[in-house]
Parts: C-alpha cells; sequence; structure tokens
C-alpha cells in the first residue's frame, strides 16, 4: 500500500539559490598567466570571465551561502530540513562529507548528510537522489546543494583546462508538492571513459607523496575533444528521454538549463536535440565550467531574471566526469 501511494508523490523545488566569489578572473588576466587569448577562448568556449574564490575559501563556505540563500527563498528553516546532499567534486576533504560539515554550519541537526559524487551532472544527480527519498514519504525536506572550488584542483600552468573553470555554488530545497514538480528523469554513466576527465591523485590508487606531487597527479586532466563530442551526444539523448517519458515534445518545454561547459557543446546539444536556441538559457559567459553547481546556478538565474515562469516546463540536462549524464523535466 505504501509503496503505491508513495509513488504517485510529485517532488518539486520549493526554493532555489546561488553563490559565487566576489573575484573575477578575466580571459585577459588568463592572458598573463599561459600562453591564451581572450579571442581563442571566447570562440572556443564563449567564456568571458569565471569567478574564483579568494585563498583559505572552502567549498562549504559557497554551499553556506548558496544554502541559506536556498531556504530563505523556500521559506524552509534548516532545522526542518531531514536530507542534505551536497554534489562536489571538489570537497573540503575527503571525510567526512562536506555535507555534515554543511549541516553543523548550517544547523541543519535532523538532516541525515552525504556527498555524491557524479561531477558536472552533481546538481542533476543530487535532485534526482533527493527525488527517490522523498517520494517513499520517509523524508519530506531535502537540501540539495551543488558545490565546487574546482580552482584548487586547476593545473594553472595548463592552457588547455584552466581556462574552462569557475568556482561556485547552486541549492534548492525540494518537497512534496501538490502541483507541478518533478515529472520525469534520466540518468546513466560509462566508467570505461573515466580517464577522459580524471584527477589520478589523493585517492588510495596515488596516495599524496613527493612523487605524486612531482608528477603533477593531484590536477585534473582531460582529453577535450573526446568529451565535447560524447558530452553532445549524451546530452541531446537524455533531454529527449525526458520529454519522451512525460509525452511533451520540444514545443511543449518553455526553458532548456544545460550544463554549462561551454557554448559550442550547448549550440550542439541543442541542435541535435531540436532545440531552438531562443529556449537554451545560456550563463557560461559569466562562470565559465562550474561543474556540479553550474545546473543549479543556471536554474536560479533562470528564474529570478523571469526567464521561467510558474507553470512552465523546464528540462535541466548534464553531462560530466564519470563518464555521468542525466536530466530532469519539471514543471515549475
Ligand atoms: N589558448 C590558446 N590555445 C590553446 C588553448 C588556450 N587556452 N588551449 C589549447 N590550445 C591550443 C592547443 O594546444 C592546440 O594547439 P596545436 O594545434 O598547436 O596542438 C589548439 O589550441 C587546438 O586545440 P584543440 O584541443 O583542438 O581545440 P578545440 O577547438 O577542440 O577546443 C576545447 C578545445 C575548448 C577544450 C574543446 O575540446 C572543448 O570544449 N572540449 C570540452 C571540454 C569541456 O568542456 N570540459 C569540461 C568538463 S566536461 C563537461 O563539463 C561537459
Amino acid at each position: 500500500m505504501t509503496s503505491r501511494t508513495s509513488s504517485q508523490k510529485r517532488i518539486g523545488i520549493v526554493g532555489v539559490g546561488m553563490h559565487v566569489p566576489s573575484k573575477v578572473l578575466t580571459n585577459f588576466d588568463l592572458e598573463k598567466m599561459v600562453e591564451t587569448s581572450d579571442e581563442w577562448i571566447q570562440s572556443r568556449t564563449g567564456i568571458r570571465e569565471r569567478r574564483i574564490v579568494e585563498p583559505g575559501v572552502v567549498t562549504s563556505d559557497l554551499a553556506l551561502a548558496a544554502a541559506k540563500h536556498a531556504l530563505k527563498q523556500a521559506g524552509v528553516r534548516a532545522n526542518d530540513l531531514d536530507l542534505l546532499v551536497v554534489a562536489t567534486t571538489s570537497p573540503d576533504m575527503l571525510f567526512p562529507s562536506t555535507a555534515c560539515l554543511l549541516q553543523h554550519r548550517l544547523g541543519a541537526q535532523r538532516a541525515a548528510c552525504f556527498d555524491l559524487s557524479a561531477a558536472c551532472s552533481g546538481s542533476v544527480f543530487g535532485m534526482i537522489t533527493a527525488q527517490q527519498f522523498l517520494m517513499t514519504g520517509r523524508h519530506k525536506r531535502a537540501l540539495v546543494v551543488g558545490a565546487e572550488v574546482l580552482s584548487s584542483f586547476i593545473d594553472w600552468t595548463d592552457r588547455s583546462t584552466c581556462v574552462l573553470f569557475g568556482d561556485g555554488a547552486g541549492a534548492c530545497v525540494m518537497t512534496p508538492v501538490s502541483r507541478g514538480g518533478i515529472l520525469a528523469t534520466d540518468m546513466g554513466s560509462d566508467g570505461s571513459a573515466a580517464e577522459l576527465l580524471y584527477m589520478p591523485g589523493g585517492g588510495s590508487k596515488h596516495p599524496p607523496s613527493h612523487d605524486s606531487v612531482d608528477r603533477r597527479l593531484h590536477f585534473l586532466r582531460m582529453n577535450g575533444t573526446e568529451i565535447f563530442k560524447l558530452a553532445v551526444r549524451r546530452m541531446a539523448e537524455s533531454a529527449q528521454t525526458v520529454m519522451k517519458q512525460a509525452g511533451l515534445s520540444v514545443e511543449d518545454v518553455e526553458c532548456f538549463i544545460p550544463h554549462q561547459a561551454n557554448t559550442r557543446i550547448i549550440q550542439a546539444v541543442a541542435k541535435w536535440a531540436g532545440v531552438p536556441m531562443e529556449k537554451v538559457f545560456v550563463n557560461v559567459e559569466r562562470y565559465g565550467n562550474t561543474s556540479a553547481a553550474s545546473n543549479l546556478i543556471a536554474l536560479y538565474e533562470a528564474v529570478h531574471t523571469g526567464v521561467i515562469k510558474r507553470g512552465d516546463h523546464v528540462v535541466l540536462v548534464a553531462f560530466g566526469a564519470g563518464l555521468t549524464w542525466g536530466s530532469i523535466l519539471l514543471q515549475w
């Protein structure tokens, strides 16, 4: 009986927030650090600038500010949360989870807390995970945070990666809702392509050592061309899957929020999925790729600039290291 009742429960987002550091790193600043140009970066990625933390600022700092913002928007108190998921690739430390650190700072004593590792698909995976917990009825109010200080793991001498990423956090509060909410979801993974985007050092395979530091194993590594192709295919297919599941077409969806990796990927996904660019929300030019934070930051900006209105159908679609990909179709 319970599973039948709970499977009918609709889960929605009742508040969304974001936080980015105030320090702006422009393409012109990067020209002084590596052999690159504003023209190359803009034409290949669409990125003009990104936000970077000051030394000493960590992922849970950004997560805390975004979480408070989302709770305020939702009118929910931290103490009312019973689930707290932090999606991040750049946790404060390997353990305990950044979710537990955030719980303490936020005052969310009643929440069960864990981190989720799905790289740039983190916020979409986090929202789908929370949705599943809430649908069972065992949990009532969840906070999902996507937060990154990826600048800690970027090789600032590698021009092929350092121009792409930025720091930031997005957050949302999710509860059962009586109207709208999540209508369809899709998730997928392919571990055979793990080494297209990874950070080899710091775990049990290559624990920190003089050698691992000398070999620069504690920095992100990427095969950009292969990632590009797979990101386009997987995101386009995933967006189509959720529309099909919900019985909706591109015409029925008012706004698409793709992971903000770069404008060329976003344009190619839109073309492949048959979505006109006027329906696609893009803010990568101001933040770069904020990984697990990207979809939530974009959702916040789309809602609070009036691009997304009550009742609109929205598709969130993500792709990241793992490989991982996923989509959510919801009614706002
Ligand atoms: N400035 C100037 N030149 C550069 C830079 C730079 N910052 N970076 C690389 N180059 C050079 C390369 O060295 C190469 O030079 P060469 O021909 O002399 O060897 C040349 O530019 C072309 O390099 P390509 O890799 O072929 O450039 P491409 O047009 O493919 O663009 C890019 C590279 C932007 C990384 C592209 O492959 C891409 O967008 N990939 C997706 C990566 C991504 O978004 N990853 C994020 C994580 S995954 C995700 O979020 C989806």
